[in-house]
């Protein structure tokens, strides 16, 4: 793909996310220009925000569409050092931010649901992708991209005739009129803060709020890796693992990269 010029670029006053903000009218897939840019250290807080995506790309290959103008459609490029690599860290830091902006602007508190979705009253609001690359510079060996999906002001009707009856943007779901550009930037500072934190060595602040957004502690749940499915109680959840008192009693561990799915059981 030859590189798309972006319609305005800006600098955020952040430490490192935003620092340098490409903004893009249209563009075929945010992520996919990020992963490119990946080639380049430089480029480490790159974030490239664009009102529509002609190619929009979501989990599991499928693609993600939104009306122009309606969703935050952001990338974040970074080069993280190693402690910062793992994706279950950048998409945790990823979630929990968007929670945080969710509540700052809404006054709604704002779920995860495992590994990746922002849930609000139950609906899908943002969605978040993780592509990494490796770039051939042996200081910075992997370039990692956050890709967010947040629904803004689409209407419940729009989701209704979408057959999208799970998904919710934060006006079908608080009623309030925001605009997808501010509310990027609110998260843009959002995440920096937060990236600041992890920076430090402070990771204890961030397993916290996803043990809070998760909200299933202690429950009954299910948890699904690539070859199994087990069932017990939630006992802990951190980025040293998830651990699961199993049916059959006993502690099980799993690293969270190995967890696709982890839900409530319904009894
Ligand atoms: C999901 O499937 O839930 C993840 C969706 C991620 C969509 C965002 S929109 C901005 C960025 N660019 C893309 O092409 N995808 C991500």
């Amino acid at each position: 793909m030859s590189k798309p010029t972006p319609s305005e670029i800006r600098s955020l006053s952040t430490l490192c996310i935003g620092r340098s903000l490409w903004l893009f009218d249209q563009i075929e897939s945010t992520n996919t220009l990020a992963l490119e840019l990946g080639n380049d250290p430089a480029n480490d807080g790159l974030a490239i925000l664009a009102k529509a995506q002609s190619a929009g790309r979501g989990q599991y290959g499928r693609t993600w569409v939104s009306e122009p103008g309606s969703s935050v459609l952001l990338s974040v490029l970074l080069f993280p050092p190693e402690a910062l690599r793992r994706t279950a860290v950048m998409t945790t830091w990823a979630a929990v931010a968007v929670g945080e902006v969710i509540l700052g602007l809404t006054g709604l508190q704002a779920k995860i649901k495992w590994p990746n979705d922002v849930l609000v009253q139950g609906k899908k609001v943002c969605g978040i992708l993780i592509e990494q690359r490796t770039t051939g510079n042996a200081d910075f060996p992997l370039a990692t991209v956050i890709g967010i999906g947040l629904n803004v002001t689409q209407t419940s009707q729009h989701f209704e005739s979408a057959r999208l009856p799970t998904a919710g943007s934060l006006f079908s779901i608080s009623n309030k009129r925001l605009d997808s550009e501010s509310v990027a930037e609110h998260l843009l500072h959002q995440l920096d803060e937060e990236y600041a934190r992890l920076l430090e060595g402070d990771f204890n602040t961030l397993e916290a709020m996803w043990k809070w957004r998760l909200g299933l502690l202690g429950r009954q749940v299910i948890v699904e890796t690539r070859t199994e499915k087990i069932a017990g109680r939630l006992m802990e959840v951190g980025f040293d693992g998830v651990y699961i008192e199993g049916d059959e009693g006993g502690l099980l561990h799993f690293e969270p990269e190995r967890v696709l799915h982890l839900w409530e059981a319904t009894r």
